[in-house]
């Protein structure tokens, strides 16, 4: 089998479909864990303003070694900034130490607030500006996307969203497919939290050799997810990028898909409106 292990962007730009996300992650421990996934292999790093670990992301960044043009940065603008998007953004690359910036997200549509247009537009200049290679969203439901397809130019070239087998997101990942967005999935491994524990997973995984999280790493690649599982433990941040040296069943994907009851682990992009 050959790895699909990068997706084209509808912007033309690649990114490795398999990253690192760093979410609830210290700076100091940060710097550790992506220095250490880079070491393994990791080439995408999904960071946020939001997350106080940007110095330290940068930090794992410039002492790893790796060129550029093979380091894919995402980070996100929060809640708050919508109003303020190129000095949050300014902040961010002073943080990370960087000069483009591979993607940059709108965190939250924060639709109470009703400033996300606005946002998009401010991020819109500073792509055509060459400042950031790629523009996107993360937690926007449907109707949040088609207001930016009314009211502005650009279409977001993903969504990052809430998405693993109990929050399979069928709705959305056909309404991004539609519409040429990719879908990236946060909180791949459902927080850790009972979701591998499921008898399921490891019984699909004893026939590989392969452990419940990555069978469910691979699940996501065979659905075409982008798809950046965290771990700070040295010994899970190697195992999440041994995926590539097998496949699923289709029996097997549909099992584990099978496991979908659209529990949310965290909020509702239609309600959240917490500033931080
Ligand atoms: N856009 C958004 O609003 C949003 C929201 C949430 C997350 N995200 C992004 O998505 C990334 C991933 O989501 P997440 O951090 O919420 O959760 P996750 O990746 O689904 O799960 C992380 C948890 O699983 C554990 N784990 C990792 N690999 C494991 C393995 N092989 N076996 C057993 N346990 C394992 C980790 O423990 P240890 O670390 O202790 O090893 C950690 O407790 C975030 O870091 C962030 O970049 C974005």
């Amino acid at each position: 089998m050959v790895p699909m292990d990068t997706i084209t962007l509808n912007n033309g730009v690649t990114m490795p479909q398999l990253g690192f996300g760093v979410w609830q992650v210290p700076d100091d421990e940060a710097e550790k864990a992506v220095a250490i996934a880079l070491e393994h292999g990791y080439r995408g790093i999904d960071t946020a303003r939001l997350y106080y670990n940007e110095e330290g992301v940068g930090r794992a960044l410039r002492a790893s070694g790796v060129p550029r043009d093979e380091l894919f940065v995402t980070t996100k603008l929060w809640n708050t900034d919508h109003d303020r998007v190129r000095a949050a953004f300014d902040e961010s690359m002073a943080r990370l130490g960087l000069d483009v910036l591979d993607l940059y997200l709108i965190h939250w549509p924060v639709p109470s607030r009703d400033r996300y247009v606005g946002a998009w537009k401010a991020m819109e200049e500073l792509y055509a500006e060459g400042r950031i290679r790629a523009i996107g969203v993360s937690n926007f439901a449907k109707a949040h996307l088609e207001r930016l397809f009314q009211e502005t130019d650009i279409v977001p070239v993903l969504n990052q969203i809430e998405l693993h087998p109990q929050m399979a997101q069928a709705e959305l990942r056909a309404f991004h497919a539609e519409h040429g967005i990719a879908t990236e999935a946060w909180s791949p491994l459902g927080q850790g939290r009972g979701l591998l524990d499921l008898p399921i997973l490891a019984e699909i995984g004893k026939r590989h050799g392969k452990s419940p999280a990555q069978v469910v790493i691979r699940w996501h690649l065979q659905l075409g997810n982008i798809v950046i599982p965290k771990s700070v433990t040295p010994a899970r941040i190697a195992e999440n990028f041994e995926v590539f040296d097998f496949e699923l069943e289709p029996t097997e994907m549909d099992a584990v898909t099978a496991l979908d009851s659209g529990r949310r682990l965290g909020p509702d992009p239609d309600k959240m409106s917490w500033m931080g």
